[in-house]
């Protein structure tokens, strides 16, 4: 059976026929294979356009000696030449049945693991202490997990680190004000509101200058590393990340406490990182700051931009770190590729950060490190989400919402008990906001709306859990489940058509985490359980008219669906219950 894309397959037919025909040399994705959407052909050949103005041929021409060179046995059925030079491809029957019943005893669902896998370090969640998350936050960790749980399905080793922001001026305010609120390092403390923790704290810092002069002092105590003040930072650390990790639990994000690298981590080593800079003669003193200046950045009136790596006052900044970490990550972890998941407004942050890490040669051509952005999340009004009231949405307001109104959703399943009913409300409530992130383009800021995420309709999570369980339904009513090896029969255009979207997902997982993009594997998730709802309505499984044989292949292809959009949905971290 084959392990990779349909596409790639044909892909390398045209390579050979080309370079039998015409000696010239592409690769298989130059070949521009593409599913057809034309009734009746399969797959289209785009090369012949771009290669015979390269040639200095008609396209029709160079398409002619492709067909006519192509090695078509066992795989293609019929390559025509349409219009001016597309290559229409049929592909075999007999082929695709073969493929669709090897696939059954597949668990990776004909998806091929990584030749030579990557060692990923991707930056996800990044909240900060002492500040509840918001929903910057949630987009961060519902993207990065996924792109966890797709770079490890396709075998590659995946490191995540939570770059928790822990460290820094404000924790001076901080722990003052947790010292008049009477903290001790012997016990556990609460902060029940975290977010208006840090504003009394604020507060105070600006009305009371006798607590500002005491939160300064107690920053240079924090730096110096007094004990004392160390414990009550590491009360404050434990109990917002007692906070976050009840967030990744409901979200059902992988992130745990031993992926925390935050940024008090990287501040030993930041003397070390700045030494380097200088001995590598990339830093200049500006305005009594020792900053690089990258090469290309320019502000508008084209001005070098500095990346400050240590300000006036001798204190290291938000740059500082981000440049330790990339050292110590590619450095002292091996890792291969850097990615970043936070939002497309630290887009120059990281392109500078990235710039000054070649200079410095703690990236090299070996490594790739990327910063994968997003948009923001806009409410039904087009502006950033906000409370009735106008404040911030909290993160878990906006997930207990989701799953109350999940509730509704399955509160008919009057025969499952409270608990699993509650289990359900949450698969599809968490799956819901997690889904509406996931399936769009997430450089782009998408709208909030309760009512289209939860819509039984359309491309959304519970739309494909629902698919799923309709078919495990039918499933049961079969009374059998199909045996690997039971032979797939294609005897309806319908059946065809499902088969060949079955065969896309490695193409789909490939085109996702090519460019990091998740949305890629939604929509084709959402065709497929579309192609299987279309050979639902026209091919009869249980009906006593349908022939024995025909029932069993029909079950293979239903049993088949289910499989794809179970892992699918897994690989977005979503789950796929088995009822609804
Ligand atoms: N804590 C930061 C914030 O809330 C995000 C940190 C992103 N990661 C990084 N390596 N800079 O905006």
């Amino acid at each position: 059976m084959l392990h990779g894309d349909v596409g790639t397959e044909l892909g390398r037919r045209v390579v050979a026929a080309l370079r039998t025909a015409l000696d010239v040399a592409i690769t298989p994705a130059e070949a521009l294979i593409r599913p057809s959407t034309r009734d009746g052909v399969d797959y289209q050949c785009n090369v012949a356009m771009s290669l015979g103005k390269k040639l200095g041929r008609a396209p029709r021409d160079v398409a002619r000696d492709i067909v006519a060179h192509l090695d078509s046995a066992d795989l293609i059925e019929d390559a025509e030449i349409a219009g001016p030079g597309f290559i229409n491809v049929v592909l075999r029957r007999e082929w695709l049945q073969q493929q669709a019943t090897a696939l059954l005893g597949d668990d990776r669902l004909g998806v091929a693991e990584a030749e030579r896998p990557r060692r990923f370090a991707i930056d996800y969640g990044s909240p900060n202490v002492a500040k509840e998350m918001h929903v910057g936050h949630l987009r961060s960790s519902i993207i990065g997990d996924a792109l966890v749980r797709l770079l490890r399905f396709e075998g590659h080793e995946v490191v995540p680190h939570n770059h928790l922001g822990d460290w820094g001026t404000p924790f001076g305010m901080l722990i003052e004000h947790l010292i008049d609120e009477g903290w001790t390092t012997g016990s556990e403390h609460t902060i029940g509101d975290l977010n208006g923790f840090y504003q009394e704290a604020r507060k105070k810092f600006d009305a009371d200058p006798d607590f500002a002069g005491r939160s300064r002092q107690r920053v240079v105590l924090l730096q110096g590393g007094d004990e004392h003040t160390l414990a009550l930072w590491q009360q404050l650390v434990d109990e917002s990340t007692r906070h976050f990790e009840k967030v990744y639990g409901l979200l059902g994000v992988g992130l745990t406490r031993d992926d925390i690298y935050g940024e008090s981590f990287y501040n030993p080593r930041l003397p070390n990182v700045i030494d380097e800079l200088e001995a590598k003669g990339l830093t200049e003193v500006s305005d009594g700051a020792v900053c690089v200046f990258p090469p290309g950045f320019t502000n508008r009136e084209g001005e070098r931009l500095p990346l400050i790596v240590r300000k006036r006052d001798g204190g290291y900044g938000y740059a500082a770190t981000d440049l330790a970490t990339a050292r110590y990550w590619t450095r002292e972890r091996g890792a291969t590729d850097l990615l970043y998941v936070v939002g497309t407004p630290q887009a120059q942050h990281f392109a500078m950060i990235f710039a000054v890490c070649s200079k410095a040669g703690w990236l090299t051509d070996e490594h790739h490190a990327e910063h994968i952005g997003f948009g923001s999340i806009l409410g039904t009004d087009g502006k950033t989400i906000r409370t009735r009231a106008g404040g911030s949405i909290k993160l878990v307001d906006l997930l207990t919402e989701a799953i109350d109104r999940a509730a509704t959703v399955v509160a008919e399943r009057s025969e499952l008990t409270a608990d699993q009913r509650a289990a359900l409300a949450r698969a599809v409530g968490v799956g819901a906001i997690k889904y509406a992130d996931l399936s769009g383009d997430r450089e782009k800021d998408y709208l909030f709306d309760w009512d289209r995420m939860l819509a039984m309709d359309g491309n959304t999570a519970v739309y494909l859990q629902y698919a799923n369980t309709r078919i495990l339904s039918m499933l049961r009513k079969a009374g059998e489940e199909p045996a690997a090896g039971t032979p797939v029969h294609l005897t309806e255009p319908a059946e065809r058509e499902l088969v060949l979207k079955l065969l896309q997902l490695p193409a789909a997982v490939a085109s996702a985490t090519e460019v990091y993009a998740p949305h890629k594997l939604c929509t084709y998730l959402y065709e497929t359980a579309t192609a299987f709802s279309g050979f639902y309505e026209r091919c009869p499984v249980l009906a006593a008219s349908t022939p024995d044989e025909i029932r069993r292949s029909r079950l293979v292809l239903a049993k088949l669906t289910s499989n794809v959009l179970t892992l699918g949905l897994s690989l977005l971290g979503i789950d796929a219950p088995e009822r609804l």
